[in-house]
C-alpha cells in the first residue's frame, strides 16, 4: 500500500453538443444513448467504481438534466417493480447508482471546450488529485483501464494518462506521447504532441480519454486561453503542467470504442451485446446472416 492519498474523485465532462449524433442529440444527451440496454455513461461510471472512486462529478450543460435524473432514485418505478416482484430489475437499478452524497453536478454554461469543462469542476474537486474520464470512450478489458492507472499512480504519483497504439498513419488525428524510461506497469512520458504533422509523431501511442491529474491543472486552466478550434483545450494546460510535474503513461490493453463516432457506437453495441449471455447466441447468429449479405 502506498502512503499517497487515495484517488477519490472522478470528473465526467458531459456538456458537449454531440453534433455527430444529430438529430438524436437534439433531445437526448449523447452520453445517454444506449449500448445494449444502458447508457454509454453508465459503463464509464462502472469503470470508475471498479477503480475505487467514491465521488462522481458530472459537468453537464443545458438539456442534460436527464443525466441527473438517471443517477437518482425513481421511487415510482422502484415501488412498481417491488409490487410486481421484479427482483432482478430492482437489483440492477440499485447496484448501478452512486451512493447518496457520492455525486455532484455542475453546469458548464457554454461549451467552450474540454479544458473549460474540467475547470468548471475545480471547486468540487478541490485540492486533491482526480480522475478524468471522457464518457464517449468505452474501454473494454479484463481489468478496468482506470483501475490499472490507479495501480501505476500508487507507485509513481504525478499525473497519469492511458495510452494505446494507433496506426502510425493515423497519429495526426490524436494526442501522441513520447516514450521515456520504462517502469513497472508504465513509462515516463517525455513529450505530448497534439495532432502531430504527418511523419513527426514521437510514437504511435495516443491518449485515449483517461487521465489522473493533479489539482494544479486548475490554476493553469484558469487563464482561459483559447487553443485549437478556438476552444479551451485541456492539452494546452497539460503541456504547461508537464514543465513542473512528471507525466506517466499506462498502456491500456483491451479494445476501445469511440462512441462519439457513429462507427464506434455501432461496433460497441455489437461487441457488448456479444458479451451478454442472454442475447449472445441470437445476436451472433443474426449478425452472421446480416454479414453474409455483404459481398
Ligand atoms: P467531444 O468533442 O467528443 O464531444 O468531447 P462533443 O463536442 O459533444 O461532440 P461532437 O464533436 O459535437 O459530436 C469529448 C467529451 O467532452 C465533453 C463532451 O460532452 C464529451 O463527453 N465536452 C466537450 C464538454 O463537456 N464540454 C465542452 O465544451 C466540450
Amino acid at each position: 500500500m502506498s502512503d499517497r492519498p487515495k484517488l477519490r474523485k472522478a470528473v465526467f465532462p458531459v456538456a458537449g453538443f454531440g453534433t455527430r449524433f444529430l438529430p438524436a442529440t437534439k433531445a437526448v444527451p449523447k452520453e445517454m444513448i444506449t449500448i445494449v440496454d444502458r447508457p454509454v455513461l453508465q459503463y464509464v461510471v462502472d469503470e470508475a467504481m471498479e477503480a475505487g472512486i467514491e465521488h462522481f462529478v458530472f459537468v453537464t450543460g443545458r438539456n442534460k438534466g436527464v443525466i441527473e435524473d438517471y443517477f437518482d432514485i425513481q421511487f415510482e418505478l422502484e415501488n412498481t417493480l417491488k409490487a410486481r416482484n421484479k427482483k432482478a430489475e430492482l437489483e440492477i437499478l440499485q447496484s448501478l447508482r452512486p451512493m447518496a452524497g457520492g455525486s455532484s453536478f455542475t453546469r458548464q454554461q457554454e461549451a467552450l471546450g474540454l479544458g473549460h469543462a474540467v475547470w468548471c469542476a475545480r471547486d468540487i474537486v478541490g485540492n486533491e488529485p482526480f480522475a478524468l474520464l471522457l464518457p464517449d470512450m468505452l474501454l473494454k478489458s479484463e481489468k478496468g483501464c482506470l483501475k490499472g492507472m490507479v495501480e501505476l499512480y500508487e507507485k509513481t504519483g504525478g499525473n497519469v494518462v492511458a495510452v494505446e497504439a494507433c496506426d502510425p498513419e493515423m497519429a495526426f488525428k490524436y494526442g501522441i506521447v513520447g516514450i521515456g524510461e520504462e517502469l513497472d506497469g508504465g513509462f515516463r512520458i517525455t513529450e505530448m504532441v497534439e495532432k502531430p504533422a504527418p511523419g513527426t509523431a514521437p510514437s504511435n501511442l495516443f491518449i485515449n480519454g483517461r487521465y489522473i491529474l493533479q489539482p494544479e491543472i486548475f490554476k493553469l486552466l484558469e487563464t482561459q486561453e483559447r487553443g485549437a478550434g478556438d476552444e479551451i483545450q485541456l492539452t494546452d494546460s497539460m503541456l504547461k503542467l508537464a514543465k513542473n510535474q512528471p507525466f506517466y503513461g499506462y498502456r491500456f490493453e483491451g479494445t476501445s470504442y469511440d462512441c462519439g463516432s457513429k462507427e464506434g457506437f455501432v461496433l460497441a453495441n455489437v461487441s457488448y451485446a456479444l458479451d451478454r449471455p442472454d442475447i449472445r447466441d441470437k445476436v451472433g447468429a443474426d449478425l452472421k446472416a446480416v454479414l453474409s449479405q455483404l459481398s
